[in-house]
């Protein structure tokens, strides 16, 4: 079952970057990074072809509440977002549960830092000592070895192959993990 997820006053930190929901003066810095060739195609997406298009999804993550923008503290720019999207795909866990997918993105620029790996304890924390979460689920392109690198360093286990259709119509060999929150009873 999805977990309910609002982020609009949620404010993380880590080491490196600032975790907190998109403003509208992010459409800039969301431009830079998704427009990049290589960049949204590994999570399912075409890069955006204009700035129009960058300030429709920018709309939509406020609209929805479950996106958040990672700021690099350095600069205060946006290098990336962390979705917590809603679980669409049938997967073998208890109805009873409640939790969500993360999928995430960053920056070219900023690739191989280990920056989505930090990211991504942080929510996981927060997720299941504050919101309570029973688990979190994590997906990935069977060739999306980038990917899978950051899930296997959040210590997420294997749940399930399947194939996902990406927004530009192909299909894609696919692989589902799950994280349980140790803080709750099973
Ligand atoms: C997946 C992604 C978020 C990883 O973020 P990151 O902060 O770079 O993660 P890490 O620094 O831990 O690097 C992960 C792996 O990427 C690979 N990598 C590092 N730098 C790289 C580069 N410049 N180009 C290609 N791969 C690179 C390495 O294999 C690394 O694993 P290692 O640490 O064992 O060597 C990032 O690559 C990205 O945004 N990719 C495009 C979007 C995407 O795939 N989203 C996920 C959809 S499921």
């Amino acid at each position: 079952m999805n977990a309910p997820v609002d982020v609009t006053n949620v404010q993380l930190e880590t080491p490196r970057l600032l975790l907190r929901s998109f403003r509208e003066s992010d459409v800039e810095d969301l431009y830079a990074y998704a427009s990049v060739d290589g960049v949204g195609q590994m999570a399912g997406w075409k890069p955006h072809a204009s700035i129009e298009e960058s300030r429709n999804i920018l709309n939509m993550f406020l609209r929805e509440k479950k996106t958040l923008a990672l700021v690099w503290k350095e600069t205060g720019s946006v290098i990336g977002s962390l979705g917590l999207e809603p679980i669409e795909e049938p997967l073998p866990l208890p109805e009873s549960l409640q939790g969500r997918e993360i999928g995430f993105v960053l920056s070219k620029d900023y690739w191989g830092r280990g920056l989505m790996p930090e990211t991504v304890k942080a929510v996981i924390d927060f997720c299941f000592q504050t919101w309570q979460f029973d688990y979190l689920v994590c997906s990935h392109f069977i060739r999306n070895h980038q990917s899978r690198r950051v899930v296997e360093k959040c210590g997420f286990s294997y749940l399930k192959d399947c194939t996902l259709r990406t927004d530009f119509g192909t299909e894609e060999p696919s692989r589902f993990y799950v994280l349980f929150n140790p803080n709750k009873v099973r």
